[in-house]
């Protein structure tokens, strides 16, 4: 999708009507996990992957900033979807709609956080490693699942192994997952999309490398199943 030809009344209605986790996989193959350190970087941050063509942002609530940076991303880059990332409790899940996120992901399975987050209408991602754990969200609705930590937790023999009784749950494989070895994972048909941290390096961050960040969001939006 051409960034530049969405309007803002496009932006506010898509913003509205998201409620199905699953519209995070339509917009690209990749979804950065973030750790953001200092406010100021935020903004030309999301903007540099936008100039590579990644709209979906994981911020995650990993630093005392986090919650700021996603305010002000939100508020100067209406074009980022926005979600928050490191959800660990329904208190976070709460912080992260406040600040103006559109989804929030989770490392793990937790049925409150899961009702919490249905009831204030925060789209959820939440994170699952074990068929039970499949078998918990499935119970309370969720069939679009993080798998992580991906490679450590099995990778792809493990996704394909969920398939069998799972047919019907698709997954956003993240954890150590690399440019390399992101098209087998998306190859897989029950892998929409894949997430990690490797669009955005720490030391790119801290240098202010935005072209940098600008062509890893350009190759990981090329990015297909092989
Ligand atoms: C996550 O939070 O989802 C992971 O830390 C991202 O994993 P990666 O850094 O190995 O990509």
């Amino acid at each position: 999708m051409a960034v530049t030809a969405v309007s803002t009344l496009d932006l506010q209605r898509e913003a509205n009507a998201m409620t199905d986790p699953l519209e995070l996989a339509s917009h690209g193959p990749v979804i950065p996990v973030i750790v953001l350190h200092r406010v100021e970087d935020a903004v030309p941050l999301a903007q540099a992957l936008l100039a590579g063509g990644v709209r979906v942002l994981e911020v995650t609530l990993r630093t005392r900033v986090a919650l700021q940076c996603m305010r002000e991303i939100v508020r100067a880059v209406p074009e980022a979807i926005v979600g928050a990332g490191t959800i660990r409790s329904v208190a976070d899940a709460e912080s992260a709609k406040d600040a103006g996120c559109r989804f929030g992901v989770s490392p793990g399975y937790d049925s409150d956080i899961g009702h919490a987050c249905r009831n204030m209408g925060l789209p959820l991602l939440p994170g699952v490693a074990t068929a039970s754990e499949v078998m918990a969200a499935n119970a309370d609705g969720y069939d679009f699942l993080k798998f992580f930590p991906a490679t450590a937790a099995g990778g792809i023999p493990m996704l394909k192994a969920l398939a069998g009784p799972f047919a019907d749950v698709a997954f956003c494989p993240t954890g150590g997952i690399t440019a390399d070895t992101a098209p087998q994972f998306l190859a897989l048909p029950n892998v929409r999309v894949c997430g990690g941290s490797w669009l955005t390096p720490d030391d790119a961050v801290a240098a202010g490398d935005w072209p940098r960040i600008t062509a890893l969001a350009r190759a990981a939006t090329a990015l297909r199943g092989s």
